[in-house]
C-alpha cells in the first residue's frame, strides 16, 4: 500500500521521489473508488473527493510528465474496466435500415413488400412513418419489470454493457409495472442542440474537448467509463422499437409503439400510420418542415410495415429488414477550395482519388477531405462515357461543391467553373503506383485503375493487413488497423500469417514486443493470447479476411454454407481456375461480338460466341464442373468466382493463404439449427411461378429450415420445386432423375400445408 506521507503536499513543494510515490498512491485510490461506484455499487468517497484526487493526480503529472504511470488514471476516464466496457451478445440481433432518398423509392418498398407478401394492388397495406433520429440505438433489457442490462447496438450481435450509464438518464425508467416478463426495449440515445451548445460551452470553459455535433456528444457521453460523467451529460431517450419479449406487446407497430408509452417511455409524437405511399410522403414533408425547430437533429423518416405478423413474414436480409425503410433528408452542401488531389492505393490495388479541401462546415462537421470516385469522375463522365455534370471535369485549384449524406464520405458534386483559377490544367491521372511504381492499369469493364504490384506494393499489403483484422473479419482484440500499420511499417509483420508467429519472434530475446512504445508487460501478453484465441476460426470469417476483391461478409457466408470446410472450398476455387480463363476469354469475345454487330446494325450472337470460346477452350473435366457449381451458389456470380479464382491462380497470393492456414484450425461451418427439418443439408432449386409465396420468402424459408438454395439445376441437386411454367430446368431434372415436386407438394413437405 503506497504511503499517504505526501498526502498533504502542495505540487510545487514536491521532489521526484515524492511526485512517484503521490502518483501511486493516486492510482490506487482511484481505482479503488472506480471498483466501489461501478462493480459494488457502493461509493466510498464523495464525487467531490474523487474530483479533487483526479485534479491532484493531473497537477502531478503536469509537473512530472515524465513520471506518468503507463496506466494513469487520466487516460482511463476513472472506469473500473480499463479495457473497456463488458462485451453483451443480443439476445435478438441489433438490425440497420435500408436506405432511400428518392421519393419514387417510397413506392418501389411498398411494391417490394407487396410482391414479397403476395398482396394485390388494391389490397390494404399500412406503414407507420416517424423521424429517424440521428443518435445511437440502445437494447434495453427488462426482467420483471426491473432495467436489467442497456447495451449498445456494437456490430448488431454483440455490444457493449452500458447500464450504469442508461441508468443516468432521466427518459430510461428504472421499473415498469405490468411489464412482460422479458421485454427489451430498442431506441435511440440522443442529446438535444440546447444541451449540446451548453456542454460545448462547459467544455471549452474547462479546456476540455468539444463535440463537433450532437450525435458525437451523445456517443461520447454514453460510452464514458465512468458513469459519473454520463450522469452530467443530459442524454435523452426515444423508444421506437423491441427485440426479445415473453409475450408479443400488441398486433401492430403502431400499437406497440402506443403500449411503450403506457409503459413509461418517451416515444415520437410525429409517428403515424399511413396507408400507402402518398400518406408516407406526406408525413416525410411535414416532418422535414417542421425538422428546425424540433431542437434534436434527425435525418429522415422510417417507414415500417405496421401489421407485425406482415413483418415476421418478411423477416431480414443479412443485415437490414425488409419491412422497414430509412427515406433520409437531401445531403447539405457548401463550397470550399480543392487544394490537391491526393491517390489512395485501397488492398485490392485499386487508386482512389481523395479531394483535399480548404476546411469548410457542412451540415454541422467540419470537412476536409472529400471523395473523388475515380478517373472518369473526375473527367467529368460516367462509366458509361455519358457527361455528368455537364461534363465538366474536377481541377486542383476549383472551388467544388461537397456534400453529406448521412454518415458517409463526404463527395464533390459540383464545379464552378466561373471561379476556376487560369493556370489550373487538367488532372493528369498516375498511370504508375503512387506507392510501389508499379504499373497500374484499367482492364476493359473495370471503373478503377488497378496497381499491379500485389503484395510487393506495401499500401497493398498494409490495407490487406488492415481488412485482416477488421470486426467482421479476424477481430484480435488489442490488434487495430493502426497496430498493424506500425507492425508492418516497421518490418514486423508483411502479411497475416505473420502475426500468428508474434510471440515466438517478439515474445522473447533481443527486441520484444513489452518493450516496444505503447506496449507493457500485460499488454503484450494480453495481445499473444488474444491472438493464440483467434487461431480456432470459423470458416465464413476466413473467406472474408482474405479481403479477395468482390468477396464481401454474404459472399463470404454463401460460400461458407455451401462448402462447409476449408478443404472443400479451397479444392473448389482451384478446380475452378482454368474455367475462369476461359469465363474471362469469352466475355471478351461477347464484347467484341457485339459491338461489331453494332457497327453491322445486326443482332449479336450472344450465346454463340460465348459457348464457341468454351468450347475451344478444351477444358480439363473437372473444370467447367467446379466453375458450375461455384457459380451455382445463390448469391455467388461469375464475378465473384473469376475473383476467387484469380487470387488462388497467382502463386505468391496463393502461398501466402496457405501459410495462413497452417497456422489455423478453420471451424467448419454449422448449418443452422434444423433439426427435424426435411429439408437440411438437401440443395434445392426453386423453378416456375409460385403462387402461395414469393420467390424470395420461399428461398427464406428453405434456408432456415437447413437448405441450400441453388439457381441451377446439376447432378448435386436433391429436389426441384417446380411452378407453373417451368422449363429447362425442370426438364433438366427430369433427365438427371431429381425428385420434383409442385408448390403445394413442398408446402406438405417441410410443414406448412
Ligand atoms: S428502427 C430493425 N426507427 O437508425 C430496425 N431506427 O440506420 C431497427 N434510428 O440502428 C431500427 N431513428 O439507430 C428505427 N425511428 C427509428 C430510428 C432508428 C433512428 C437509427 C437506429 C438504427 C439506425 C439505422
Amino acid at each position: 500500500m503506497p504511503s499517504e506521507r505526501h498526502a498533504k503536499t502542495p505540487v510545487d513543494r514536491l521532489d521526484e521521489t515524492a511526485a512517484r510515490a503521490e502518483l501511486d498512491r493516486l492510482a490506487e485510490a482511484l481505482n479503488a473508488a472506480n471498483r466501489a461506484y461501478h462493480t459494488e455499487d457502493a461509493p466510498r468517497i464523495s464525487d467531490a473527493e474523487y474530483d479533487a484526487l483526479k485534479a491532484r493526480n493531473a497537477a502531478i503529472e503536469d509537473a512530472f510528465p515524465h513520471l506518468k504511470r503507463a496506466d494513469s488514471p487520466s487516460e482511463q476516464v476513472g472506469g473500473p474496466v480499463a479495457d473497456g466496457f463488458a462485451k453483451v451478445t443480443h439476445a435478438v440481433r441489433m438490425m440497420s435500415l435500408g436506405n432511400a432518398f428518392e421519393d419514387a423509392e417510397v413506392a418501389e418498398f411498398d411494391a417490394r413488400v407487396r410482391r414479397y407478401l403476395g398482396l394485390e394492388d388494391g389490397a390494404p397495406l399500412a406503414f407507420t412513418a416517424e423521424p429517424k433520429i440521428d443518435g445511437l440505438s440502445l437494447n434495453l433489457r427488462y426482467e420483471g419489470g426491473r432495467l436489467v442490462q442497456a447495451a449498445t447496438r456494437g456490430d448488431g450481435e454483440t455490444g457493449e454493457n452500458v447500464t450504469a450509464n442508461a441508468r443516468t438518464v432521466d427518459d430510461i425508467p428504472e421499473r415498469l409495472d405490468d411489464a412482460p416478463e422479458v421485454l427489451e426495449v430498442r431506441g435511440e440515445v440522443y442529446m438535444s442542440h440546447e444541451d449540446f451548445a451548453a456542454l460545448n460551452g462547459r467544455q471549452s470553459e474547462r479546456g476540455d474537448k468539444t463535440f463537433a455535433n450532437p450525435r458525437n456528444a451523445a456517443a461520447g457521453s454514453l460510452r464514458q467509463l465512468d458513469a459519473r460523467i454520463t450522469r452530467d451529460r443530459p442524454l435523452r431517450f426515444f423508444a421506437y422499437g423491441w427485440g426479445e419479449l415473453s409475450e408479443p406487446l400488441a398486433g401492430t407497430q403502431y400499437d406497440a409503439i402506443a403500449r411503450l408509452a403506457e409503459l413509461g417511455f418517451r416515444t415520437n409524437p410525429l409517428t403515424v400510420r399511413c396507408d400507402g405511399p402518398d400518406g408516407m410522403l406526406a408525413q416525410y414533408s411535414a416532418i422535414e418542415q417542421g425538422r428546425a425547430t424540433l431542437g434534436y437533429d434527425i435525418d429522415g423518416v422510417v417507414y415500417k410495415v405496421d401489421d407485425l405478423d406482415y413483418q415476421r413474414r418478411l423477416g431480414f436480409r443479412s443485415t437490414t429488414p425488409r419491412w422497414a425503410l430509412a427515406h433520409k433528408f437531401p445531403a447539405e452542401t457548401a463550397w470550399t477550395r480543392l487544394e490537391k488531389i491526393e491517390i489512395q492505393v485501397g488492398r485490392t490495388g485499386a487508386l482512389s482519388p481523395v479531394a483535399r479541401l480548404t476546411p469548410v462546415t457542412v451540415g454541422g462537421v467540419v470537412v476536409s477531405n472529400a471523395t473523388l470516385h475515380n478517373e472518369d469522375y473526375i473527367a467529368g463522365r460516367d462509366a458509361g462515357g455519358n457527361p455528368i455534370r455537364g461534363g465538366k471535369d474536377i481541377r486542383e485549384g476549383d472551388w467544388v461543391q461537397v456534400y453529406r449524406a448521412g454518415d458517409v464520405i463526404p463527395k464533390v458534386a459540383d464545379v464552378d467553373l466561373e471561379k476556376r483559377p487560369e493556370d489550373a490544367a487538367p488532372y493528369a491521372f498516375p498511370t504508375v503506383c503512387p506507392e510501389c511504381g508499379s504499373d497500374a492499369i484499367r482492364e476493359e469493364g473495370d471503373a478503377v485503375r488497378r496497381c499491379t504490384g500485389g503484395l510487393i506494393c506495401p499500401a497493398q499489403a498494409v490495407e490487406k493487413l488492415r481488412h485482416f483484422v477488421s470486426r467482421a473479419a479476424f477481430d484480435i482484440e488489442g490488434l487495430g488497423a493502426k497496430q498493424v500499420e506500425q507492425f508492418y511499417r516497421d518490418g514486423w509483420i508483411a502479411e497475416p500469417a505473420d502475426i500468428f508467429t508474434l510471440a515466438e519472434r517478439f515474445g522473447s530475446g533481443a527486441r520484444q514486443l513489452k518493450n516496444r512504445e505503447g506496449w507493457g508487460e500485460k499488454s503484450a501478453s494480453n495481445l499473444f493470447e488474444a491472438i493464440d484465441e483467434k487461431r480456432k476460426i470459423d470458416l465464413r470469417r476466413v473467406i472474408f479476411a482474405l479481403g479477395i476483391r468482390h468477396v464481401g461478409e454474404v459472399a463470404a457466408g454463401d460460400l461458407a454454407r455451401h462448402f462447409g470446410t476449408w478443404e472443400s472450398f479451397a479444392v473448389g476455387v482451384e478446380a475452378a481456375i482454368p474455367a475462369a480463363h476461359a469465363h474471362r476469354a469469352a466475355a471478351e469475345a461477347v464484347g467484341a461480338e457485339q459491338a461489331a454487330a453494332k457497327v453491322e446494325g445486326r443482332r449479336a450472337r450472344v450465346t454463340e460466341t460465348r459457348e464457341a470460346v468454351w468450347a475451344e477452350a478444351d477444358l480439363p473435366m473437372g473444370a467447367k464442373v467446379a466453375w458450375d457449381d461455384l457459380v451455382g451458389i445463390d448469391g455467388i456470380g461469375a464475378t465473384v468466382a473469376a475473383s476467387l479464382a484469380d487470387a488462388f491462380a497467382q502463386e505468391a497470393e496463393r502461398a501466402s493463404i496457405d501459410r495462413l492456414i497452417a497456422h489455423l484450425d478453420v471451424r467448419p461451418d454449422e448449418p443452422p439449427d434444423t433439426e427435424g427439418s426435411p429439408v437440411a443439408g438437401k440443395t434445392v432449386v426453386f423453378t416456375g411461378t409460385l403462387e402461395k409465396m414469393t420467390r424470395a420468402e420461399a428461398k427464406a424459408r428453405a434456408e432456415a429450415l437447413g437448405a441450400k438454395v441453388s439457381g441451377s439445376v446439376s447432378a448435386k441437386t436433391d429436389l426441384v420445386v417446380a411452378g407453373p411454367g417451368a422449363g429447362s430446368k425442370a426438364k433438366k431434372a427430369a433427365e438427371l432423375g431429381i425428385e420434383t415436386v409442385d408448390e403445394d407438394g413442398w408446402l406438405a413437405l417441410i410443414g406448412d400445408g
